[in-house]
């Protein structure tokens, strides 16, 4: 069924595991990232973001192609769809009005008290429909579509503070930046546990991983065990549906038919997604 991600979150926080947030870029990905989860038996996150929903067709067209997905697969397991990154109120109620059931409002860029008064108007018409809301505080770097982060710009955040907006704001679940990077790793990444530890302590509600591509199982394992309940994956995909499809047509330079060479692309995702899956212990939780 498509819910919110709330219970789903508290669910896995209370039983140490971590729900992932799969990025749908198209058709493909979309069906790969359901047949995932109901072959692993596993609650799912569909994160989109807005420029992927403006490729794709707008809101209302990728809630119309889960939905009917979600019945072409008799699908089963706990599906949530997420506006990753919702860059204002009016886009959050956009998606909202389209049948999300979840939103991220990111006004990490803003000053505190104007990210906090934001998201708290978020939360208030978002609860009145049952719709969770992720909100974040410091600034995760690197590039998802049009959000751009450049490495002085990319921020811990503060403790105390994530502990003032989730406090004032009420949201299901926070994402603090703590080191995580969107896109590729420029080496190891250096995330900031006693950071992780202290804001896990204050604030008490499921936190987000975002950047979840290329971070080492040990960290990852350490991220889940203090509070984590989400982990967001989009290059990952991205990079193994683009190698699928290089090989397959530098195979055959003759093919043109897009089953041929995206059929390969969509198996490579599933393969990416039930990997992710097992590493974040959702699979055969739903
Ligand atoms: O919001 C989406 C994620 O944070 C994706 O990060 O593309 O580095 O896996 P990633
Ligand atoms: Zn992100």
């Amino acid at each position: 069924p498509l819910v919110s991600m709330k219970d789903m979150l508290n669910k896995a926080k209370s039983e140490g595991y971590a729900v992932g947030q799969f990025n749908l870029n198209n058709l493909e990905f979309t069906q790969a990232i359901l047949q995932a989860a109901e072959e692993e038996k596993s609650p799912v996150i569909l994160g989109v973001s807005e420029g992927a929903a403006r490729y794709m067709g707008g809101f209302k067209t990728v809630v119309g192609l889960v939905k009917n997905l979600m019945d072409e697969y008799h699908v089963t397991v706990p599906v949530a769809i997420h506006l990753d990154h919702g860059s204002s109120f009016e886009k959050c109620v956009e998606a909202m009005y389209a049948g999300f059931t979840s939103v991220m409002i990111d006004g990490s860029h803003y000053p505190l008290e104007k990210n906090i008064a934001l998201t708290k108007r978020v939360v208030d018409v978002a609860h009145t429909l049952g719709v969770s809301v992720e909100a974040e505080l410091g600034r995760i770097g690197g590039q998802e579509d049009d959000l751009i982060v450049d490495d002085a710009e990319a921020a811990y955040a503060v403790p105390e503070e994530c502990k003032e907006l989730v406090e004032a704001t009420g949201v299901d679940c926070f994402a603090p930046a703590l080191g995580s990077v969107h896109g590729p790793y420029k080496g190891e990444p250096n995330l900031g546990f006693d950071h992780m530890k202290k804001i896990d302590s204050l604030v008490g509600i499921p936190l987000v991983l975002h950047g979840g591509t290329g971070i080492p199982t040990k960290d990852v394992q350490k991220a889940i065990a203090f509070g984590h309940a989400k982990i967001n994956v989009n290059t990952e995909s991205q990079i193994s549906s683009a190698k699928a499809v290089r090989e397959t047509l530098d195979a055959d330079a003759e093919m043109y038919d897009p089953r041929k060479y995206l059929g390969p692309a969509r198996e490579a995702i599933k393969a990416t997604v039930i990997g992710k899956m097992r590493e974040f212990g959702s699979s055969q939780k739903a």
